[in-house]
Protein backbone atom coordinates (compact mmCIF):
# COMPACT_ATOMS: atom_id res chain seq x y z
CA UNK A 1 0.00 0.00 0.00
CA UNK A 2 2.37 2.54 -1.05
CA UNK A 3 -0.05 5.09 -1.75
CA UNK A 4 -1.26 5.53 1.82
CA UNK A 5 2.49 5.40 3.15
CA UNK A 6 2.59 8.57 0.96
CA UNK A 7 -0.83 10.33 2.53
CA UNK A 8 -0.05 9.62 6.33
CA UNK A 9 3.34 12.02 6.20
CA UNK A 10 1.91 14.54 4.63
CA UNK A 11 -1.33 14.59 7.10
CA UNK A 12 1.57 14.56 9.61
CA UNK A 13 3.10 17.39 7.99
CA UNK A 14 -0.18 19.02 7.56
CA UNK A 15 -0.82 19.18 11.19
CA UNK A 16 2.49 20.38 11.96
CA UNK A 17 2.39 23.04 10.34
CA UNK A 18 -1.30 23.58 11.14
CA UNK A 19 -0.09 23.73 14.76
CA UNK A 20 2.98 25.87 13.63
CA UNK A 21 0.19 28.56 12.10
CA UNK A 22 -1.77 28.55 14.91
CA UNK A 23 1.15 29.17 17.49
CA UNK A 24 2.27 31.79 15.28
CA UNK A 25 -0.98 33.94 14.81
CA UNK A 26 -1.83 36.54 17.19
CA UNK A 27 -3.74 35.32 20.29
CA UNK A 28 -7.00 36.80 19.51
CA UNK A 29 -8.86 34.06 17.63
CA UNK A 30 -11.70 36.59 18.16
CA UNK A 31 -12.51 37.88 14.77
CA UNK A 32 -13.56 34.54 13.87
CA UNK A 33 -15.15 33.68 17.23
CA UNK A 34 -17.25 37.07 17.34
CA UNK A 35 -18.27 36.91 13.83
CA UNK A 36 -19.71 33.80 14.43
CA UNK A 37 -20.91 34.64 18.19
CA UNK A 38 -24.46 35.36 17.85
CA UNK A 39 -25.36 38.84 18.47
CA UNK A 40 -22.20 39.06 20.24
CA UNK A 41 -21.26 42.69 18.81
CA UNK A 42 -18.17 44.19 17.78
CA UNK A 43 -15.88 45.58 20.10
CA UNK A 44 -15.98 49.31 19.47
CA UNK A 45 -13.79 50.02 22.79
CA UNK A 46 -11.01 48.33 21.52
CA UNK A 47 -11.29 49.69 17.75
CA UNK A 48 -9.04 52.82 16.61
CA UNK A 49 -10.11 54.68 13.44
CA UNK A 50 -7.39 54.45 11.10
CA UNK A 51 -5.07 58.04 11.70
CA UNK A 52 -5.49 60.14 8.60
CA UNK A 53 -1.88 60.43 8.63
CA UNK A 54 -1.23 56.40 7.75
CA UNK A 55 -2.92 56.44 4.26
CA UNK A 56 -1.04 54.32 2.29
CA UNK A 57 1.16 56.61 -0.29
CA UNK A 58 0.16 54.52 -3.30
CA UNK A 59 -2.43 54.57 -5.98
CA UNK A 60 -5.15 53.52 -3.76
CA UNK A 61 -4.02 55.63 -1.07
CA UNK A 62 -3.62 58.92 -3.01
CA UNK A 63 -7.91 58.21 -4.37
CA UNK A 64 -8.32 57.82 0.02
CA UNK A 65 -6.74 60.97 -0.22
CA UNK A 66 -9.01 62.98 -2.94
CA UNK A 67 -12.29 61.21 -1.29
CA UNK A 68 -11.05 63.01 2.06
CA UNK A 69 -10.71 66.54 0.63
CA UNK A 70 -13.72 66.27 -1.18
CA UNK A 71 -15.60 65.82 1.86
CA UNK A 72 -13.53 68.52 3.72
CA UNK A 73 -13.69 71.01 1.10
CA UNK A 74 -17.06 70.03 -0.91
CA UNK A 75 -17.53 73.89 -2.21
CA UNK A 76 -14.30 74.29 -3.79
CA UNK A 77 -13.37 71.10 -5.16
CA UNK A 78 -16.80 70.06 -6.38
CA UNK A 79 -18.77 73.96 -7.52
CA UNK A 80 -20.88 72.39 -9.87
CA UNK A 81 -22.12 69.79 -7.51
CA UNK A 82 -22.35 71.36 -4.10
CA UNK A 83 -24.76 74.77 -4.30
CA UNK A 84 -24.65 75.99 -0.46
CA UNK A 85 -21.60 76.86 1.14
CA UNK A 86 -21.45 73.69 3.38
CA UNK A 87 -18.68 71.09 3.00
CA UNK A 88 -19.76 67.53 4.07
CA UNK A 89 -17.84 68.12 6.77
CA UNK A 90 -19.53 70.83 7.75
CA UNK A 91 -21.82 67.93 10.06
CA UNK A 92 -19.70 64.97 9.66
CA UNK A 93 -16.95 67.34 11.73
CA UNK A 94 -13.62 66.06 12.01
CA UNK A 95 -13.75 64.42 8.93
CA UNK A 96 -16.13 61.82 9.59
CA UNK A 97 -14.82 60.77 13.05
CA UNK A 98 -16.34 63.15 15.78
CA UNK A 99 -19.07 60.43 17.53
CA UNK A 100 -21.19 62.95 18.00
CA UNK A 101 -22.07 64.13 14.86
CA UNK A 102 -23.03 61.40 12.48
CA UNK A 103 -19.65 59.37 12.22
CA UNK A 104 -18.46 57.51 9.27
CA UNK A 105 -16.69 55.67 10.73
CA UNK A 106 -18.10 51.87 10.32
CA UNK A 107 -20.33 53.11 7.59
CA UNK A 108 -18.61 51.70 4.42
CA UNK A 109 -19.08 48.05 6.50
CA UNK A 110 -22.65 48.10 6.93
CA UNK A 111 -23.69 48.77 3.47
CA UNK A 112 -25.48 48.11 1.52
CA UNK A 113 -28.58 48.88 3.83
CA UNK A 114 -32.29 49.04 4.27
CA UNK A 115 -33.28 52.82 4.40
CA UNK A 116 -36.58 53.32 6.06
CA UNK A 117 -37.10 56.72 4.46
CA UNK A 118 -35.94 55.97 1.07
CA UNK A 119 -37.95 52.11 1.80
CA UNK A 120 -35.37 50.38 -0.16
CA UNK A 121 -32.01 49.14 0.42
CA UNK A 122 -29.46 51.39 -0.78
CA UNK A 123 -26.02 51.49 -1.57
CA UNK A 124 -22.91 53.22 0.10
CA UNK A 125 -23.03 55.53 -3.49
CA UNK A 126 -26.81 56.30 -3.26
CA UNK A 127 -26.61 57.07 0.68
CA UNK A 128 -23.87 59.52 -0.38
CA UNK A 129 -25.68 60.97 -2.61
CA UNK A 130 -28.61 61.28 -0.71
CA UNK A 131 -26.32 63.68 1.53
CA UNK A 132 -25.66 65.36 -1.62
CA UNK A 133 -28.75 66.22 -2.60
CA UNK A 134 -30.37 66.90 0.73
CA UNK A 135 -27.58 67.95 3.22
CA UNK A 136 -25.75 69.46 0.44
CA UNK A 137 -28.58 70.36 -1.09
CA UNK A 138 -26.59 69.61 -4.22
CA UNK A 139 -26.58 67.86 -7.06
CA UNK A 140 -26.22 64.04 -7.13
CA UNK A 141 -22.49 62.86 -8.18
CA UNK A 142 -22.21 59.69 -11.29
CA UNK A 143 -21.92 56.72 -9.09
CA UNK A 144 -19.31 56.06 -11.20
CA UNK A 145 -17.55 58.47 -11.41
CA UNK A 146 -13.72 58.95 -9.94
CA UNK A 147 -14.82 61.54 -7.40
CA UNK A 148 -17.56 59.14 -6.09
CA UNK A 149 -14.96 55.99 -6.14
CA UNK A 150 -13.11 58.71 -3.82
CA UNK A 151 -15.27 59.21 -1.47
CA UNK A 152 -16.61 55.34 -1.25
CA UNK A 153 -12.46 54.90 -0.79
CA UNK A 154 -12.16 57.14 1.85
CA UNK A 155 -14.90 55.63 3.92
CA UNK A 156 -13.68 52.33 3.16
CA UNK A 157 -10.81 53.48 4.75
CA UNK A 158 -12.43 54.56 7.76
CA UNK A 159 -13.77 51.23 8.14
CA UNK A 160 -11.11 49.90 8.75
CA UNK A 161 -10.73 46.59 10.36
CA UNK A 162 -14.52 46.40 11.02
CA UNK A 163 -16.35 43.13 10.03
CA UNK A 164 -18.81 43.52 7.31
CA UNK A 165 -22.74 43.79 8.85
CA UNK A 166 -21.11 45.43 11.68
CA UNK A 167 -23.96 47.93 13.76
CA UNK A 168 -22.60 51.44 13.80
CA UNK A 169 -21.30 52.37 16.95
CA UNK A 170 -23.54 55.65 16.50
CA UNK A 171 -26.20 55.31 14.08
CA UNK A 172 -26.46 59.07 12.73
CA UNK A 173 -26.93 61.35 15.48
CA UNK A 174 -26.99 60.69 18.89
CA UNK A 175 -30.62 60.67 20.49
CA UNK A 176 -31.54 63.43 23.00
CA UNK A 177 -31.94 62.26 26.21
CA UNK A 178 -35.24 64.03 26.79
CA UNK A 179 -37.76 64.68 23.52
CA UNK A 180 -38.49 68.52 24.22
CA UNK A 181 -40.43 70.79 22.39
CA UNK A 182 -38.69 74.04 20.58
CA UNK A 183 -39.75 77.65 21.06
CA UNK A 184 -38.62 79.55 18.21
CA UNK A 185 -38.69 83.13 19.81
CA UNK A 186 -36.81 81.87 22.76
CA UNK A 187 -34.62 80.36 20.05
CA UNK A 188 -34.52 83.23 17.86
CA UNK A 189 -32.48 84.79 21.27
CA UNK A 190 -30.29 81.89 21.74
CA UNK A 191 -29.32 82.34 18.31
CA UNK A 192 -28.71 86.35 17.72
CA UNK A 193 -26.83 85.57 21.65
CA UNK A 194 -24.79 82.55 20.85
CA UNK A 195 -24.64 81.65 17.13
CA UNK A 196 -24.65 84.92 14.89
CA UNK A 197 -20.99 85.59 15.70
CA UNK A 198 -20.37 82.82 13.75
CA UNK A 199 -23.49 81.96 10.92
CA UNK A 200 -24.33 85.59 10.31
CA UNK A 201 -26.75 87.79 11.63
CA UNK A 202 -29.35 86.52 9.32
CA UNK A 203 -27.38 83.02 9.44
CA UNK A 204 -26.43 82.68 6.30
CA UNK A 205 -22.97 81.91 7.18
CA UNK A 206 -19.88 84.13 6.92
CA UNK A 207 -16.72 82.36 5.60
CA UNK A 208 -15.86 79.28 6.64
CA UNK A 209 -18.66 79.08 8.98
CA UNK A 210 -21.96 77.78 7.26
CA UNK A 211 -25.63 78.37 6.45
CA UNK A 212 -28.03 77.46 8.73
CA UNK A 213 -30.65 78.31 6.53
CA UNK A 214 -31.47 80.42 3.71
CA UNK A 215 -30.32 79.34 -0.62
CA UNK A 216 -26.70 78.17 0.74
CA UNK A 217 -28.19 75.85 3.37
CA UNK A 218 -29.03 72.04 3.91
CA UNK A 219 -32.01 71.67 2.36
CA UNK A 220 -35.64 70.43 3.89
CA UNK A 221 -35.06 66.81 2.84
CA UNK A 222 -31.59 66.52 5.27
CA UNK A 223 -32.25 65.05 8.89
CA UNK A 224 -31.37 68.37 10.08
CA UNK A 225 -34.09 69.86 9.03
CA UNK A 226 -35.74 67.70 11.67
CA UNK A 227 -35.91 69.61 15.19
CA UNK A 228 -34.72 67.10 17.01
CA UNK A 229 -31.85 65.80 15.08
CA UNK A 230 -30.90 69.25 14.48
CA UNK A 231 -31.07 70.12 18.69
CA UNK A 232 -28.98 66.76 19.21
CA UNK A 233 -26.12 68.09 16.70
CA UNK A 234 -26.66 71.68 18.19
CA UNK A 235 -26.35 70.43 21.93
CA UNK A 236 -23.58 68.01 21.34
CA UNK A 237 -21.25 70.45 19.00
CA UNK A 238 -22.53 73.50 19.03
CA UNK A 239 -21.25 76.79 19.88
CA UNK A 240 -18.82 74.89 17.71
CA UNK A 241 -15.64 73.84 20.77
CA UNK A 242 -18.38 74.47 23.13
CA UNK A 243 -20.39 71.19 23.03
CA UNK A 244 -22.83 70.17 25.95
CA UNK A 245 -22.70 73.91 27.14
CA UNK A 246 -26.19 74.76 26.44
CA UNK A 247 -29.51 73.24 28.26
CA UNK A 248 -31.36 70.50 26.58
CA UNK A 249 -34.17 72.91 26.09
CA UNK A 250 -31.73 75.99 24.73
CA UNK A 251 -30.61 73.18 21.99
CA UNK A 252 -34.66 72.68 21.37
CA UNK A 253 -35.49 75.91 21.29
CA UNK A 254 -32.73 76.99 19.12
CA UNK A 255 -33.42 74.42 16.79
CA UNK A 256 -37.10 75.15 16.25
CA UNK A 257 -36.01 78.55 15.37
CA UNK A 258 -33.54 77.29 12.68
CA UNK A 259 -36.09 74.52 11.10
CA UNK A 260 -38.73 76.91 10.95
CA UNK A 261 -36.58 79.47 8.58
CA UNK A 262 -36.79 79.47 4.96
CA UNK A 263 -34.51 76.78 3.07
CA UNK A 264 -33.76 74.61 -0.42
CA UNK A 265 -36.98 72.47 -1.63
CA UNK A 266 -35.85 69.01 -1.91
CA UNK A 267 -37.98 67.27 -4.99
CA UNK A 268 -39.88 64.34 -4.16
CA UNK A 269 -39.72 64.08 -0.50
CA UNK A 270 -43.48 63.55 -0.53
CA UNK A 271 -41.98 60.01 -1.54
CA UNK A 272 -40.45 59.56 1.45
CA UNK A 273 -41.68 56.74 4.35
CA UNK A 274 -43.68 55.30 1.11
CA UNK A 275 -45.01 52.88 3.98
CA UNK A 276 -45.42 55.31 6.49
CA UNK A 277 -43.54 55.61 10.04
CA UNK A 278 -41.77 58.76 9.19
CA UNK A 279 -40.82 60.56 12.38
CA UNK A 280 -42.50 63.38 14.53
CA UNK A 281 -40.87 66.39 13.37
CA UNK A 282 -40.52 65.63 9.59
CA UNK A 283 -41.23 68.89 8.53
CA UNK A 284 -43.32 67.64 4.93
CA UNK A 285 -46.53 66.18 3.96
CA UNK A 286 -45.48 62.19 3.80
CA UNK A 287 -47.93 58.99 3.82
CA UNK A 288 -49.74 59.30 6.80
CA UNK A 289 -47.71 61.87 7.89
CA UNK A 290 -48.64 65.73 8.39
CA UNK A 291 -46.07 68.12 8.66
CA UNK A 292 -44.20 69.70 11.81
CA UNK A 293 -43.26 73.51 10.58
CA UNK A 294 -43.90 74.63 7.08
CA UNK A 295 -40.67 76.73 6.32
CA UNK A 296 -40.85 78.32 3.21
CA UNK A 297 -38.90 76.60 0.03
CA UNK A 298 -36.73 77.54 -2.27
CA UNK A 299 -35.96 76.35 -6.01
CA UNK A 300 -33.19 74.45 -6.74
CA UNK A 301 -30.88 75.12 -9.50
CA UNK A 302 -31.03 71.45 -11.19
CA UNK A 303 -34.45 70.22 -9.76
CA UNK A 304 -33.52 66.88 -11.68
CA UNK A 305 -29.95 66.37 -10.27
CA UNK A 306 -31.67 66.94 -6.42
CA UNK A 307 -32.97 63.70 -6.62
CA UNK A 308 -31.32 59.74 -6.12
CA UNK A 309 -33.32 57.74 -8.51
CA UNK A 310 -34.58 54.22 -7.64
CA UNK A 311 -31.94 51.86 -9.82
CA UNK A 312 -33.12 50.72 -13.07
CA UNK A 313 -33.94 47.05 -13.92
CA UNK A 314 -31.52 45.97 -15.85
CA UNK A 315 -32.91 45.23 -19.72
CA UNK A 316 -33.42 41.85 -21.02
CA UNK A 317 -30.56 41.78 -22.88
CA UNK A 318 -27.64 43.98 -23.34
CA UNK A 319 -28.41 47.57 -24.51
CA UNK A 320 -32.00 46.42 -25.13
CA UNK A 321 -34.90 48.30 -24.23
C1 LIG B 1 -26.41 69.24 7.07
C2 LIG B 1 -25.59 68.20 7.67
C3 LIG B 1 -24.93 67.18 6.76
C4 LIG B 1 -24.12 67.39 5.67
C5 LIG B 1 -23.69 68.72 5.08
C6 LIG B 1 -23.76 66.10 5.17
N1 LIG B 1 -24.31 65.13 5.93
FE1 LIG B 1 -24.08 63.13 5.68
N2 LIG B 1 -25.36 62.78 7.21
C7 LIG B 1 -25.89 63.75 8.04
C8 LIG B 1 -26.69 63.13 9.07
C9 LIG B 1 -27.44 63.85 10.18
C10 LIG B 1 -26.62 61.73 8.84
C11 LIG B 1 -27.30 60.63 9.62
C12 LIG B 1 -28.65 60.48 9.05
C13 LIG B 1 -29.62 60.01 10.04
O1 LIG B 1 -29.95 60.77 10.95
O2 LIG B 1 -30.06 58.90 9.88
C14 LIG B 1 -25.78 61.56 7.66
C15 LIG B 1 -25.45 60.32 7.12
C16 LIG B 1 -24.49 60.12 6.13
C17 LIG B 1 -24.05 58.83 5.65
C18 LIG B 1 -24.56 57.48 6.15
C19 LIG B 1 -23.83 57.15 7.42
C20 LIG B 1 -24.20 55.80 7.99
O3 LIG B 1 -23.33 55.18 8.62
O4 LIG B 1 -25.35 55.37 7.84
C21 LIG B 1 -23.10 59.06 4.70
C22 LIG B 1 -22.34 58.02 3.90
C23 LIG B 1 -22.97 60.50 4.57
N3 LIG B 1 -23.82 61.10 5.47
C24 LIG B 1 -22.09 61.12 3.72
C25 LIG B 1 -22.06 62.49 3.50
C26 LIG B 1 -21.30 63.12 2.46
C27 LIG B 1 -20.38 62.40 1.50
C28 LIG B 1 -21.57 64.46 2.53
C29 LIG B 1 -21.11 65.54 1.61
C30 LIG B 1 -21.51 65.35 0.22
C31 LIG B 1 -22.47 64.65 3.64
N4 LIG B 1 -22.76 63.44 4.20
C32 LIG B 1 -22.95 65.89 4.04
C33 LIG B 1 -25.73 65.11 7.93
C34 LIG B 1 -25.02 65.74 6.92
C1 LIG C 1 -17.18 79.79 16.87
C2 LIG C 1 -18.05 79.81 15.72
C3 LIG C 1 -19.39 79.11 15.83
C4 LIG C 1 -20.39 79.33 16.75
C5 LIG C 1 -20.41 80.36 17.88
C6 LIG C 1 -21.48 78.45 16.39
N1 LIG C 1 -21.12 77.69 15.29
FE1 LIG C 1 -22.28 76.30 14.40
N2 LIG C 1 -20.75 75.84 13.14
C7 LIG C 1 -19.55 76.50 13.08
C8 LIG C 1 -18.71 75.88 12.08
C9 LIG C 1 -17.32 76.35 11.65
C10 LIG C 1 -19.45 74.80 11.56
C11 LIG C 1 -18.97 73.79 10.54
C12 LIG C 1 -18.07 72.78 11.19
C13 LIG C 1 -16.65 72.88 10.77
O1 LIG C 1 -16.36 73.42 9.68
O2 LIG C 1 -15.81 72.38 11.53
C14 LIG C 1 -20.73 74.84 12.23
C15 LIG C 1 -21.77 73.95 11.94
C16 LIG C 1 -23.06 74.09 12.44
C17 LIG C 1 -24.19 73.34 11.96
C18 LIG C 1 -24.19 72.27 10.88
C19 LIG C 1 -23.89 72.86 9.53
C20 LIG C 1 -24.91 73.86 9.09
O3 LIG C 1 -24.53 74.91 8.59
O4 LIG C 1 -26.10 73.60 9.25
C21 LIG C 1 -25.27 73.75 12.71
C22 LIG C 1 -26.69 73.26 12.58
C23 LIG C 1 -24.79 74.76 13.62
N3 LIG C 1 -23.45 74.95 13.41
C24 LIG C 1 -25.59 75.42 14.54
C25 LIG C 1 -25.10 76.34 15.47
C26 LIG C 1 -25.92 76.94 16.49
C27 LIG C 1 -27.39 76.69 16.70
C28 LIG C 1 -25.09 77.75 17.22
C29 LIG C 1 -25.44 78.56 18.45
C30 LIG C 1 -25.93 77.81 19.57
C31 LIG C 1 -23.76 77.68 16.62
N4 LIG C 1 -23.82 76.82 15.56
C32 LIG C 1 -22.67 78.39 17.05
C33 LIG C 1 -19.17 77.59 13.85
C34 LIG C 1 -19.87 78.08 14.93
Amino acid sequence: MPRLVAIVPAIALALVLAAGLAACAPRAESPSATATAPKAGFDWASWTPPSLDSIPDDSLGRSIRRGQALLAHTTDSLPGYAHSNLQCTSCHLNNGLEDKAAPLTGTFARFPKYMARTGAVITVEDRVNYCFTRSLAGSRLANNSKEMTDIVNYLAYLSKGIPVGTKAKVDGLLGMPNKLTGDPSRGEAIFKEKCAVCHGPDGQGVAVNPALWGPKSFSVGASMTREERAASFIWHNMPLGQGGTLTEQQAFDVASFIVRQPRPDSPGKEKDWPTGGAPYDVPYATQGHAPYVTPTLLPRRYPAYSVVPQPPRAPATPGGP
